[in-house]
């Protein structure tokens, strides 16, 4: 009973909304009241499509709210240049103007939810459930074009932001001036990663892994894929259950059908990854170009060094320490390594 009263009081609000937004002069007296409509026959077929008794929303709901957009509480990020990413409405308005940054600070931040990704209440009907954002995403660090299908909408805010100053490859030996211990990619570049673009290319011998071509709807693909009770997968988004860190491997086995070497490429992918990082860092903090606890230590840097320190950032700051795009990654490290020891 409960939603069919905050049903019945949404239909009075909405038209007490609209009534008050007409400018035609003097209301008229009250009409009688209309009969009630029958299920199905009425104004609310369409609500209650959605608010039914399939529990569809809350199972989305309890998923959503276990999730990295619910709990992990950076949608306090609120000022302009945050807001875009951080906030519900601040993703929605840059939506609709396509500015870069927020008109104002965000009063009230929501955190990403159903109405940042569905247009939820738009047309009432089951279009609904569409995506706010489909388009192929043009990418801030480089416009490059990116399509990764359902995932371009989590690609909008999942890319790597410019870094202040902006590196140019093609003058390497020329300076630039890092002010800030946070230079590099900043937080969530998976995006770029999974689409093997937005490095800084020293060398040669660039290549993506066939991830990056075969798996169409990208993240949307491995980490909405079949939900592990609210701990991993649907809409809790994460790729890993329980307490020993099972990955929940819903998502591969359309292309990885032999569990255990899947499981064995994911060890292996990562502990080469993380060994690369690992060097690429004992080398800058040797060089005095980062601190132990990650820093960047500002200063004159050539393009090629602060290229090599951005890299750093770009393939830890993914997280999947390799799996998105291993070739991509490994090589982009290990041309970092060689010229950092030159
Ligand atoms: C496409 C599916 C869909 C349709 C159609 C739909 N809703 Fe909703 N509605 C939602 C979702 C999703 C939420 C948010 C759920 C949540 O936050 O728990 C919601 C929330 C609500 C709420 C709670 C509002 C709030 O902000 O807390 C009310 C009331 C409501 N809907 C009424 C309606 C009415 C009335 C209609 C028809 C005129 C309707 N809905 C049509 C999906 C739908
Ligand atoms: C409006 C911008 C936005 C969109 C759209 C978005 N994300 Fe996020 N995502 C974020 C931000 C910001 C965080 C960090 C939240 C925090 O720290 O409070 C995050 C966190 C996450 C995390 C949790 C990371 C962790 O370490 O806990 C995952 C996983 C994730 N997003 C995946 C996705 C996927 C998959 C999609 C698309 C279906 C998506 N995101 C769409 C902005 C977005
Ligand atoms: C282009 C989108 C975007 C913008 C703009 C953005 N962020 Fe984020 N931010 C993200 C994403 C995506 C994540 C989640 C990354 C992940 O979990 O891998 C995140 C994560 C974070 C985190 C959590 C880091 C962690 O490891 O727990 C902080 C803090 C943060 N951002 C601060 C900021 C601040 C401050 C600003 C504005 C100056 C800002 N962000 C602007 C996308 C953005
Ligand atoms: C970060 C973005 C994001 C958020 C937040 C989000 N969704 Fe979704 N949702 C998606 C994507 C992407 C899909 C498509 C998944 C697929 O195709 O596998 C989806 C699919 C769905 C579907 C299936 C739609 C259909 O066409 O049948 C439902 C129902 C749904 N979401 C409900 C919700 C509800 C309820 C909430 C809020 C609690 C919510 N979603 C929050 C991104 C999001
Ligand atoms: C091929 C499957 C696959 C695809 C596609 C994929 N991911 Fe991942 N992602 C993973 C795996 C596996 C991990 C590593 C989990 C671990 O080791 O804890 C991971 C890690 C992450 C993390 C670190 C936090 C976490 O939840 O573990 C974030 C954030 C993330 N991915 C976001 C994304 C985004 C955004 C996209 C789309 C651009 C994406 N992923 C595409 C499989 C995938
Ligand atoms: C659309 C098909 C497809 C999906 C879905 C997929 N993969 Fe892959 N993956 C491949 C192919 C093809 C390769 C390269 C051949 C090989 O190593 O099996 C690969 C390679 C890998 C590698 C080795 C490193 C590399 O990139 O060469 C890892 C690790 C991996 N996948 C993990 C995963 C995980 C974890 C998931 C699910 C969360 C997943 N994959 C989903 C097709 C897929």
């Amino acid at each position: 009973m409960k939603s069919l009263q905050k049903i019945t009081a949404l239909l009075v609000l909405s038209t007490l909304i609209i009534a008050s937004c007409t400018k035609e002069g003097p209301q008229g007296p009250a009409g009688i009241n209309g009969t009630n409509g029958t299920n199905g026959t009425n104004g609310t077929v369409d609500c209650i499509k959605c608010h039914d008794n399939s529990q569809n929303i809350f199972e989305k709901s309890n998923q959503w709210a276990a999730s990295g957009h619910a709990v992990n509480g950076n949608y306090a990020r609120n000022a302009v240049d945050c807001a875009p990413c951080h906030t519900s409405q601040g993703f929605l308005e840059v939506l609709k103007t396509g500015a870069e940054v927020c008109a104002s600070v965000i009063s009230n931040p929501n955190p990403q939810n159903c109405y940042t990704c569905h247009k939820i209440h738009t047309t009432y009907t089951q279009d609904d459930w569409a995506l706010t954002a489909t388009t192929p995403v043009v990418f801030k660090v480089n416009g490059i074009t990116s399509d990764q299908g359902k995932a371009n909408l989590c690609i909008n805010c999942h890319q790597i932001r410019k870094p202040d100053p902006m590196w140019d490859l093609s003058q390497g030996s020329a300076t630039i001036t890092i002010t800030s211990f946070r230079y590099g990619t900043h937080h969530g570049p998976q995006g770029n990663l999974f689409n093997g673009t937005g490095g800084y290319e020293l060398g040669t011998g660039y290549i993506n892994s066939s991830h990056t071509t075969m798996v169409s709807n990208s993240c949307v693909q491995c980490h909405m894929a079949k939900a592990y009770g609210n701990q991993a997968g649907g809409h809790q988004l994460g790729m890993r259950y329980g307490t020993s860190g099972t990955v929940n491997t819903a998502g591969c086995t359309s292309c990885h059908a032999d569990a255990t070497s899947l499981k064995n490429k994911i060890i292996a992918t990562q502990a080469t990854t993380q060994n690369l990082l690992d060097s690429l860092k004992t080398i800058l903090v040797t060089k005095g170009y980062m601190t132990a606890s990650g820093n960047v230590v500002t200063g004159t840097y050539t393009n090629d060094n602060a290229g090599i320190i951005y890299n750093y950032q770009f393939v830890m700051e993914d997280k999947s320490k390799g799996v998105h795009n291993f070739n991509y990654a490994k090589k982009l490290l290990e041309n970092s390594i060689a010229a950092a020891k030159k």
